[in-house]
Order: C-alpha cells, then sequence, then structure tokens
C-alpha cells in the first residue's frame, strides 16, 4: 500500500519519480484550458475522498481539480460535518470509506488520526496537513526550486521564523533530496525535537541567509496555533521578517518561497513577495501538478 503520509518515509526514488512526472505533466498541459482532461486519464473509474478538518484553498481546489484533470472524480468532506466529528473512531470511518472510495487525502490536526487513517484503510492515504507536517506542500516547493534553479541537491536553503509544521517537511526532505538547511528564528519557536540533526541552527537571520539559494517563511501564527499567542509570537518573530534587506544578503538570485495563505508585510514584505526573486505563485500552481503525480504513484497508475 502507498500511502504518502511523509516525505522522509517515502523513499529517495518514489520522491524522484513523483517530482519528475510532476514535471512531466506540468509540461504536457502547457497553454491548455484549466478544465481540459490529460492525454493519460489513469485516474477513470477511481473516487477520491478529500477531508479537510481545517481551512484549505490550494489544496483543496488542487486535490479537486487535478483529481478531475486525471479522468476520476472527488468527493469534498468537511471532518464537522461527517460522524468523524461526532464520535465516530477514525479507524470506522477509514473502513467505511475503503467501502466507497480509491484513494484517500485527509487534512487533520494530529499527526495520529492520520497514521490511524492509514492503518485502517484499504486504500492509499494521503497527508494534507497536520500539524506536524506538510509534505505536499513540500513536494511543489522541490518542483518549483528545480524548474527554475536545477537540481536542489548541495543547495543552501534558509528558512526564516517559525519552526512548524511546513519547517519540519522542508528538514524531512534536506535529508532525502540531500540540501543544506539552516532555521533561523528564535528559540522559542525552535523546530520539533524529532527534526535535529536535520538543519543547522543560526540565530542572525543576516549571518543565516548568507550564500543562500533559497529563503522561505511562513506565517506567524499557524493554523493549530491559539490566537492568544498572536501578539507574543509576532514580537518574537519581527527580527526574522523576509525583506529587501534581509534578501540582499542571500546569493543575488535566491528564490523566495512562502506556501500561502500569507500575513502580507508581517512574515514577509510585499516588496519580497511580489519582486522578481519570488516564486510563490508557481509553488501554488505546482501544488497541483506534485499532487497529481503523488496519487498516481500512490495507486501505482
Ligand atoms: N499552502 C496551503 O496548504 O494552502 P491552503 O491552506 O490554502 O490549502
Amino acid at each position: 500500500m502507498n500511502h504518502f503520509l511523509d516525505i522522509h518515509t517515502t523513499s529517495q526514488d518514489a520522491l524522484r519519480e513523483i517530482i519528475d512526472n510532476a514535471a512531466r505533466m506540468k509540461a504536457e498541459r502547457a497553454g491548455k484550458l484549466k478544465g481540459t482532461l490529460d492525454s493519460e486519464q489513469p485516474l477513470a473509474n477511481h473516487m477520491v475522498a478529500l477531508i479537510f478538518e481545517k481551512p484549505s484553498t490550494r489544496t483543496r481546489v488542487s486535490f479537486d481539480v487535478g483529481v478531475r484533470q486525471m479522468g476520476g472524480e472527488t468527493m469534498v468532506l468537511s471532518g464537522a460535518d461527517m460522524q468523524l466529528g461526532h464520535g465516530e473512531t477514525i479507524a470506522d470511518t477509514a473502513r467505511v470509506l475503503s467501502r466507497y472510495v480509491d484513494l484517500i487525502m485527509i487534512r487533520t490536526f494530529e499527526e495520529a488520526t492520520l497514521h490511524e487513517m492509514a492503518e485502517y484503510a484499504d486504500v492509499p492515504v494521503i497527508n494534507g496537513l497536520t500539524n506536524r507536517s506538510h509534505p505536499c506542500q513540500i513536494m511543489a516547493d522541490i518542483q518549483t526550486f528545480e524548474e527554475h534553479r536545477g537540481s536542489i541537491k548541495g543547495k543552501k536553503v534558509v528558512w526564516s521564523g517559525d519552526g512548524n509544521n511546513t519547517f519540519a517537511s522542508f528538514a524531512h526532505a534536506a535529508k532525502q533530496f540531500e540540501f543544506d538547511l539552516v532555521f533561523t528564528g528564535p528559540p522559542p519557536l525552535d523546530p520539533e525535537p524529532a527534526l535535529e540533526g536535520m538543519y543547522t541552527i543560526m540565530r542572525d537571520p543576516n549571518e543565516a541567509v548568507a550564500g543562500a539559494d533559497l529563503v522561505v517563511t511562513d506565517t506567524w501564527v499557524s493554523m493549530h496555533d491559539p490566537q492568544s499567542a498572536r501578539e507574543r509570537r509576532h514580537n518574537q518573530l519581527r527580527p526574522y521578517q523576509v525583506n529587501a534587506a534581509l534578501m540582499a544578503n542571500a546569493k543575488s538570485d535566491a528564490l523566495f518561497m512562502h506556501c500561502l495563505p500569507a500575513h502580507r508585510d508581517d512574515e514577509a514584505t510585499s516588496e519580497v513577495m511580489d519582486g522578481p526573486n519570488s516564486v510563490i505563485f508557481d509553488e501554488a500552481e505546482n501544488r497541483l501538478h506534485a499532487q497529481k503525480a503523488i496519487m498516481r504513484w500512490c495507486l501505482g497508475v
């Protein structure tokens, strides 16, 4: 069973196959209307459940469109509207859905929910984000880096800000795709201890970004963070804002990434987000192509 749960638990060969397939499928669609079906229809006769226990724009739309382009059908489900949100166990939900659908994508809170879904489902399960990781996003980011700059192997990637779930998937990717990852942020918001050894820490953001090929940041208050922590987090993270002065310390052709949604002029200035080195909307587009390749890998089609 090919579940796609995290980048560090997926083989390097599989990850490379997914990235290459995503690039190939993207090239094949160039210039076509978004609703045009792909020339190959590997998901014909497949039904895909897309479960959201948290809000989403990119994940929801890109999975839905991607399945349809490949000839499949989708069912978008809100956790709150399912019996899952009213006491039915994850295990029973997984067993029941497996009788109706061929593939499950779930965005949820606890990592344990994702793993229990995968344990009890008879069909592949994809991680559409948990409080601990966001692997589909980082697969799209690897695809984006490589289409602009070639292989990411050996490159320097600097994350400035909160050591959150999206950073965790970058750390997993650093190990698998063999790039150097630097975290710069305030000690209270360091990445979780389980990621130690996958990145280095530099507290001074200007020193950290020296020689960077890619600078990345994310929102300062994630969906699972309490709003009561907002002011404290903003005060802690303000020195790590990605602005023109910080980018000037990176390589002159360093790319800028943000998975979106962004709070403009908090974690990154609009000048950087809309600047010539920003690839934020390519990242968003590549969610579509990367996830199509992930679904094909999961289903072996
Ligand atoms: N980056 C990302 O996952 O976006 P959504 O929350 O809109 O899906």
